[in-house]
């Protein structure tokens, strides 16, 4: 198992393999690996003779200090569970002057009105920062192909559209979002809820999945307001957010159009822990 913390280091290895056409694989991830970021990997192994993993916790695209302070770091844990998938997986795991030599700023993106819409209203400046690293790390490793999970699925439209909009030669693959057992979408954040609001948090999963149902005979206001009306009863969760939004634009559903693909997507807190999930509705 490599492990590289400097990017001098791991592009001077990675250009061996691309001497020799050898395709790169990349999974970009912010580390506290779980089995979703696993299924990402697993993707990546099967298509690329090479597969790099990035673990770094960006702090650019954190918009609060505690839950970046918060965030979990356990970089050994996440190098022996990638050495147990395969020990052939190269990580990059930089620090924050490694990327950002000294001016940890985000740089200003447009990503055509994207970047307004839900995580975009909640979370000031979060997309900038992950358009930020996410380029910087595109450059550093340049790979044929990078692996992202529809859990994030506003992220995974947005590096769409950046690579589009900037000509970045890579290909982008989205990939289902792995749930535990009882419904709940995997994440680094599940692991510091509290048991009982562990135990609540699959009421997530299977609103949306109710509101699926019932998105095929009701408009997507009265899908909303049940949804509301759910939350509402449910007081160990707290709704941020329901909205049933087309998925090219990412803006809410006025009026239902057959031609049209929907999802829905949520946001809501467990205590102090924000959960995000969403769901394809046809
Ligand atoms: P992180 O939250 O660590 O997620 C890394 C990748 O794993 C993302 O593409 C995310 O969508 C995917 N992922 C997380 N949970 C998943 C699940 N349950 N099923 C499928 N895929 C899942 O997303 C980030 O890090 C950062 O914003 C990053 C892109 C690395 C930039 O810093």
């Amino acid at each position: 198992m490599r492990v590289f913390t400097e990017k001098k280091l791991i592009q001077k290895q990675l250009q061996q393999f691309k001497a020799k056409k050898q395709t790169i694989g990349f999974v970009p991830t912010m580390g506290a690996l779980h089995l979703g970021h696993v299924s990402l990997v697993i993707k990546a192994l099967e298509n690329n003779a090479v597969v790099v993993v990035s673990i770094f916790v960006n702090p650019t695209q954190f918009d609060n200090s505690e839950d970046l302070k918060n965030y979990p770091r356990t970089l050994e844990r996440d190098t022996n569970l990638l050495n147990a998938v395969s020990s052939s997986i190269i990580i990059y795991a930089p620090s924050v002057d490694d990327i950002y030599e000294g001016n940890t700023k985000s740089q200003k993106f447009s990503f055509g009105g994207l970047e307004f819409e839900m995580e975009g209203k909640f979370r000031v400046g979060h997309f900038d920062g992950v358009g930020t690293i996410v380029k910087r790390l595109f450059e550093i490793i340049k790979p044929d192909n990078a692996y992202f999970g529809e859990k994030d699925f506003q992220q995974l439209a947005i590096i769409k559209a950046m690579v589009k909009n900037h000509n970045i030669p890579v290909n982008v693959v989205g990939c289902p979002i792995h749930r535990e057992t009882n419904g709940l979408a995997m994440s680094s954040r599940n692991e510091r809820l509290k048991p009982k609001y562990k135990k609540v948090a699959p009421f997530i999963f299977k609103t949306l999945k109710t509101a699926k149902q019932k998105f095929g005979t009701k408009s997507a206001s009265k899908v909303t307001e049940w949804v509301e009306k759910q939350f509402d009863n449910q007081e160990l969760l707290e709704l941020e957010y329901f909205i049933i939004a087309d998925v090219e634009s990412l803006k809410p559903v006025k009026r239902k159009s057959n031609k049209k693909e929907y999802r829905a997507f949520i946001a809501a807190y467990a205590d102090d822990i924000r959960l995000i999930d969403n769901i394809a509705l046809n």
